[in-house]
Order: C-alpha cells, then structure tokens, then sequence
C-alpha cells in the first residue's frame, strides 16, 4: 500500500516537475529559435526568468525617476527598454514577460496585417487580478457575436445624427467649467484637473443623458475602485481583503443606482408616460436589452460593463488630449495665435456648432500633431488565436502581439528627422500625406474593426473646449510647470500642467 502511495507520489511529483520545465525552459527556448529562425531576435530568455518584468519595471521607474526638459522625445524616458531594444534588434523584437511571449511590432506592414484581420486570427488581450474583477467587461474586452452587438448599439448612440446632437451639451459643459476660470484669470491653473471634471460632465451626460448628475456621482465611484485597484496592485504583498471588501460594496452601490435609473425609465415607459428609455447611450442599451430578437437583445449584466467600459474609455483619453494639447499651445504661443485667429475668423465670440468644428483646419492640425506626440494609448495589445501568419512570420497561438503605437509615431523614418518637434504643418493636407500614404502610421484611435468608437466624438469634445478656451484666453507655461510624462491609465503629466491664464 505504502509503496503505491509513493509511486502515486512519484509520478505526480514527475508530472509537475515535467510541467515547469516545460513551460519555463523548453517552450521558452524552442520558440525563441524558432523566431530567430525567422529573423526575430531579442534579449535572450533567461530561465527561469521571474524577475524580468521586475527588471523592466526598474529601468522605466529609473528613467522616470525626475522632472525632463520640455521635449517631445519621450520614448528613451517611457520606454527605454524598447528604445534600446528597436536599436539593437529591430523593427520588430521578441521578448518575454516571465514565461510569455511577447512580440513587440513597430513594422507598418504587420500593423496592417494584424489591425485588419478580420478571420478573428487575434483576441484582446484580458486584464488580469483586481483589474479583471472591477474594470475587465465591456465591448473592449468582447470578441465575436456579443462583441459585434454592443458594438452596434454603440456605433449607433456615438455617430451620425445623435453625435450632432452631443454637440449643445457639449458646450453647455465647456461654458460652466469657463465660469470657474474667472477665478484664475492673471493666476496659474491646473488644467489637467479641471479637464477630467469636464471630460467626466460630458462622457456622463452622453451616458446618462438627464440622469447625468447622479451619472457624475456613479462615475466617481469608479474613481474610487481605480484608486483602491492601483493601491492593490502597488502594495501585493500587503493585505488587501479590506480594500477588496470596499471595491466590492463602491461597485454595488454604483450597480444599485444604475438599476434605480433603468427601473425609473422602465415605469415611465410602462405607465405611457414616456415611449422610449431615453435618446442617450444608456437609453440604447435599454432598448437593446427589450429587443424581441434574441440575438440583438442585451443582458442587464452587459449594460452594467458597458456604462463602467465608457467612464474609462470616454474621458481619461479626452482629459490626457486636452491636457497635452493646452501645454503645446502654452508652449508653441505661435500655433496658439494661428489657432486663435482661425478661431476668431469663423465664430468671433459665437459658439461652436458641429459645421464650423468641422472647418477649423488649423485647430484639427494642433489635434492631430497632438495626438501624435502624446497619443493617451500607447500601445495596442493583441494575442495570437491559434497558428498563424503575419506577413512571412509564423507565430504560435498565446504569443501576445504588443504593437508600440508611440513608437510608430515617434519613428523618423515615417516622419521625418523632425519627428520630434510639434510641427502641426506636417498635417496641413490631411493624415494621408502627413504619414506619406501609410495609415497605419498614425493610431491614435486603432484601426479596423477595433477601431475607436468614440473617435468622433472625441475629435469633436476637444475642438469645441479648445476653440472655447481660445476665444478667451491666452495662456502660457508657467514657471511652476514640470515636464514629466509618465504612464498611469494613458500617457499623462505626472504633476499635472500648470499654465498662466490671460483673459483677452
Ligand atoms: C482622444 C480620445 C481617445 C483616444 C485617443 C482613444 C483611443 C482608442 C484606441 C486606440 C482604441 C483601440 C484600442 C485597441 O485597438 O486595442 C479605442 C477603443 C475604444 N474607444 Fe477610444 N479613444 C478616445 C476616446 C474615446 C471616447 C470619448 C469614447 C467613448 C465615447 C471611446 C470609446 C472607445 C471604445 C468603447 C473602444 C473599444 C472599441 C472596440 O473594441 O470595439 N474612446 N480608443
């Protein structure tokens, strides 16, 4: 008996062992060959490898680690291990992240290859841990039917007619944040908090239409569960039960208001008094959710990611734009006067409507070489589905695909010895000539089906603040302000942007 426990023993202890040296010696090495085989290099795996991430994480902490001049080579401090790395190895490089492979692609040709698939080659890439518990749903991390359904109803609730109609609410929002601009007038202000209270107002009002006020409220406590999440992430090997137990009980108070809004707009409709659930984002996903047609029909559970997904997607992007777009102003007082000027020629001290935002070309120039400089992602995330090829390169299914969208913007070769410098002319006849015909140069926003779907109503929130804030203001950097870009939920000024508000 005792000798068949211990072969039992044994052979599951072989079993494990045969396991880990699978996965942290022989898996890691064949396919670091096979992908030298291919003409992929990279640092070498080291086995078994834990504390590369670590390793990573110190150089970047380093680099960061103080204040920078104000320039726009900013990849060397944010990313020096992929700086060194484009220089050493290449275009595109493969390296690890403990035992997963991660394929690093700044090749134009493959972008395009792996943003236009649409044979579903490719997975989003899932949040992991406390991450995954609170922030983890939502179109962004959907694939396949369900995907292609929230999908739509966004697409629906963020285009055509019903994004002409974002358009008052949205400079409704920018005039009531300008009021309390009075305040600063000759002094400094902090624009990168003030424009998350606006980018918040307006993601809130789109989602959540009347509803808004108690939407800003909900929205705050998703605040909260980011900070708590970070916290956890930070300090892991703390105790972190009492904090999850606070995430937990913020995130059903958050669920029970929005249960309370969906179940008011359902009596209204029940009782006659209203015959839809409302013309905003929610209200789509409502009548989604009462669709006859079951494969159009939305769960409960998936309007509860989808209203969390736009709280994220909808305004830390927005605010990081906005933010870098008023330093670069601050900073090239030329562009600011040449936007101003425009500004003044088409709308004197009139507001914004969708037609003239439309014909603000130098302002869409300022955007985009912002956009460029600073994109809020910066980097696109994918995993391979199975055995695939991209271009001439096989790759194995689980191997994630990290393609380095700053990197891209930032490369000479595409841009320019220039590339560096903000040079909104570059832009001066549209995205096409500026990248020299190469999309896949410029991806703020995606591409493909992925693309983003409040990419409109992004380019529209920016202008009309901007052009608002113009048609005031001139501004300046102050002396107090900082350099130092850093990455937090996007690409963000670490200590905020100070500048110093004229009034004109
Ligand atoms: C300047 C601001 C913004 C930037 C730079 C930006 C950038 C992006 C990028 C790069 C993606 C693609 C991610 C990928 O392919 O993995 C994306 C996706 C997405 N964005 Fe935005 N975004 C902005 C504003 C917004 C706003 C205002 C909304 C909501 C109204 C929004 C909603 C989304 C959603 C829902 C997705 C996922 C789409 C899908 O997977 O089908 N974004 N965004």
């Amino acid at each position: 008996m005792m000798t068949a426990i211990c072969f039992v023993f044994l052979v599951g202890l072989a079993l494990v062992l045969a396991r880990f040296l699978y996965k942290s010696w022989w898996y890691p090495v064949s396919l670091q060959l096979l992908m030298k085989s291919q003409g992929i290099k990279g640092p070498p795996y080291k086995a078994p490898n834990w504390n590369y991430a670590k390793g990573v994480l110190d150089m970047e902490v380093k680099s960061t680690s103080a204040p920078m001049e104000i320039s726009h080579d900013i990849i060397p401090r944010l990313f020096p291990q992929v700086y060194s790395w484009i220089n050493l190895y290449g275009k595109n490089f493969l390296h690890w992240i403990d035992t997963q492979p991660q394929l690093v692609v700044t090749d134009i040709n493959l972008i395009k290859e792996i943003l236009s698939d649409k044979e579903g080659s490719f997975d989003k890439v899932q949040l992991e841990g406390v991450l995954k518990k609170f922030l983890g749903g939502g179109i962004v991390f959907e694939e396949g039917k369900k995907w292609s359904k929230l999908r739509k109803v966004a697409n629906h609730a963020f285009h055509g007619q019903n994004l002409k109609e974002k358009v008052p609410a949205m400079v409704a929002s920018v005039e009531e944040l300008l009021k309390t601009w009075k305040s600063y007038e000759g002094k400094e202000i902090e624009v990168f908090k003030e424009f998350k209270l606006l980018s918040l107002e307006i993601i809130s009002k789109s989602v959540f239409g009347s509803d808004y006020l108690t939407g800003k409220t909900m929205y705050h406590m998703l605040d909260e569960i980011v900070l708590i999440c970070y916290k956890i992430i930070a300090d892991k090997f703390s105790k972190s039960s009492h904090e999850l137990k606070v995430a937990d009980h913020i995130l059903q108070a958050f669920v029970d208001s929005l249960v309370g809004i969906m179940k008011q707009r359902e009596d209204k409709v029940k009782a006659g008094q209203s015959n839809n659930f409302g013309s905003d984002f929610l209200g789509s996903l409502m009548e989604s959710h009462h669709n006859t047609d079951q494969n159009k029909r939305i769960s409960v559970v998936e309007i509860i990611e989808e209203c969390k997904t736009f709280y994220f997607a909808g305004h830390e992007t927005v605010r990081s734009v906005l933010s870098w777009s008023i330093l670069l102003l601050a900073v090239h007082t030329d562009w600011q006067d040449t936007a101003r000027k425009e500004v003044l020629e088409m709308l004197g001290q009139g507001n914004p409507n969708i037609e003239s935002i439309s014909r603000l070309k130098t302002v869409g120039m300022i955007l985009n070489e912002t956009l460029r400089l600073y994109p809020p992602l910066v980097f696109l995330h994918r995993k391979v589905k199975r055995n695939i090829k991209l271009g001439e390169l096989r790759l194995p299914a689980g191997m994630e695909v990290y393609i380095a969208s700053l990197a891209v913007h930032h490369n000479s070769e595409i841009w320019g010895e220039d590339t560096h410098l903000f040079k909104p002319e570059r832009f001066a006849e549209g995205v096409a000539k500026a990248t020299r015909d190469q999309l896949m140069a410029f991806l703020s926003f995606g591409f493909g089906l992925r693309k983003c779907v409040g990419f409109n109503f992004a380019q529209m929130e920016v202008k009309i603040a901007l052009c608002m804030i113009l048609q005031r203001y001139r501004f300046t950097v102050s002396p107090n302000y900082r350099h130092f870009p850093t990455l937090v939920m996007g690409l963000w000024p670490k200590h905020g942007i100070q500048i110093m508000l004229h009034p004109l």
